[in-house]
């Protein structure tokens, strides 16, 4: 086995690595659970609550019915107007508000037509009960005929205030009923029991289908995954097809590649890039020099310093990059960083001589590192530096070179990020590199 076919399985064994990686990636799995989980939480809250809502009013209905049997009594009893009783009739209605207060009724109170109180009985021992409420009571209905009713929690204990017209035959209005209806234990321990049962039933209902759901969105997202990491791939393989390419002619700039790419999207996270932007840097890092294809080996391998005029022709790797770039649309993205990459933040660089932050963000991240790497490299017209000396480089053309802000950032964690990737082989950062790509696509899906 020759070598370029050692490197070139590897090449399609990290490649099957990512796809099956990316197909049972845990971020697809946890995204399909939140949401899942969020429906479910979501359907709970308003299936839950129309249910309840109806119970309650159903619950309402019930009870007033229960009271309003109860009181219903009265209006037959009296056909006089309350303000007027002689004391016979006063008498019997006093013992028909005993009988109820026996029942049910915390309070039985009469009203004549004026809205006066005329009778009140009130259960023994239970006086409080009144004071609790009455703000809640009185509320004579506005229109003839109507009732009012509200129902009240206290301590555990349901409580219903009723207030009644009372009308003689003919439709007269003669009084007014309001009594406290107690809901006696037993009957608010069925009324809790069925409401706890129904909104169960409810949840389970809505639980189960959602562990049904699971599987299905999980295989319809497989097949939607399966397309996604394909074309991920073949983007991959582009891109890598160029990088190769310009490697091919200068053996290190693969992973020089590899490298800046690696600090760009260090930095990158620092600065809290959208998922969206560190797409669009690590591609514009991996492609930032594609140009040099078009520059000639003379002057893309000379070993000395570059004449004016060689110079000049060195430059317009940048128009050449751009214009490889614009022969597919995924490479678009690589666009900002390729275009501006030889900036400089005083105005000074090329090929347009843009100023601070007229400077696409991505391009002033990358430039940083290209030139940190580039000097910390050995090239065929210059030795490796100190990782110290290209520091105080950057330092030294920070805000003439650079964006100062930036390489504030960049000085406090570049010795880390050195120091992690001389730990790495070439294979482990190619890996991490893919693993962010998958990362940010799989994220922005
Ligand atoms: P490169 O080698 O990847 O360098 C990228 C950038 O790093 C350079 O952009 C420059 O800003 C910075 N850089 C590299 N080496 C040094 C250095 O020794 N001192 C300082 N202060 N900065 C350095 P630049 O200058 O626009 O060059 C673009 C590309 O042109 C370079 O990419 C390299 O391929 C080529 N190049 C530049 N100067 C020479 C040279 O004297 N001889 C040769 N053969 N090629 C050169
Ligand atoms: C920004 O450009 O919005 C912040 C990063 C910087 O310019 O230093
Ligand atoms: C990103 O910055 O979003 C990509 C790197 C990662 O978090 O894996
Ligand atoms: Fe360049």
């Amino acid at each position: 086995m020759s070598e370029s076919e050692v490197s070139k399985s590897e090449y399609e064994d990290s490649r099957a690595d990512l796809q099956a990686a990316v197909i049972t990636s845990r971020v697809v799995h946890r995204k399909i659970i939140v949401r899942l989980l969020l429906g479910w939480f979501l359907l709970n809250l308003a299936i839950g609550g129309a249910v309840l809502w109806l119970e309650i009013d159903h619950i309402q209905q019930f009870v007033h019915e229960l009271a309003l049997k109860e009181s219903i009594t009265f209006s037959g009893e009296s056909a006089q107007d309350l303000d007027r009783l002689d004391s016979t009739t006063r008498k019997r209605l006093n013992h028909l508000a005993e009988q109820l207060v026996d029942q049910h009724f915390v309070v039985v109170e009469l009203y004549d037509s004026n809205q006066r109180l005329q009778l009140e009985t009130i259960r023994q021992g239970q006086e409080q009960i009144e004071g609790w409420i009455d703000k809640y009571r009185h509320r004579f209905p506005r229109k003839y005929g109507e009732f009012s009713r509200q129902f009240h929690l206290i301590k555990g204990n349901l409580f219903l205030v009723i207030l009644v017209p009372l009308k003689a035959p003919g439709e007269r209005l003669f009084g007014y009923f309001e009594g406290i209806y107690q809901v006696d234990n037993e009957t608010l321990y069925e009324i809790k029991n069925d409401l706890f049962r129904t909104l169960l039933f409810v949840t389970l209902g809505i639980t189960f289908t959602t562990f049904v759901m699971y599987p299905i969105v999980l295989t319809l997202n497989r097949a939607l995954i399966k397309l996604a990491s394909d074309l991920l791939k073949g983007n991959l393989e582009l891109m890598n097809v160029l990088g190769c390419a310009i490697a091919e002619r200068d053996s290190d700039t693969n992973i020089h590649n590899y490298r800046v790419t690696f600090y760009a999207l260090r930095l990158g996270e620092m600065l809290g890039l959208s998922r969206e932007n560190s797409l669009d840097l690590m591609t514009g890092a991996f492609l930032h020099d594609v140009g040099k294809i078009g520059i000639r080996d003379p002057i893309l391998l000379k070993q000395g310093k570059l004449t004016l005029h060689e110079f000049d022709i060195m430059k317009t790797h940048v128009s050449l990059g751009i214009q490889i770039l614009s022969q597919a649309s995924w490479l678009g993205r690589a666009k900002d960083v390729v275009e501006f990459h030889h900036e400089r933040y005083d105005g000074t660089g090329y090929p347009r001589g843009l100023k601070g932050e007229a400077i696409p963000l991505n391009a002033r991240i990358f430039t940083i590192v290209d030139v940190f790497d580039a000097l910390t490299s050995k090239r065929a017209y210059k030795d490796s530096w100190s990782v110290q000396d290209a520091l105080d480089q950057l330092k030294r053309d920070s805000g003439s070179h650079f964006d100062p802000k930036l390489v504030d950032i960049f000085l406090k964690i570049a010795p880390g990020l050195v120091k992690e990737i001389s730990l790495l082989g070439d294979q482990e950062i190619e890996t991490i590199i893919r693993k962010c790509i998958a990362h940010c696509i799989l994220s922005g899906a």
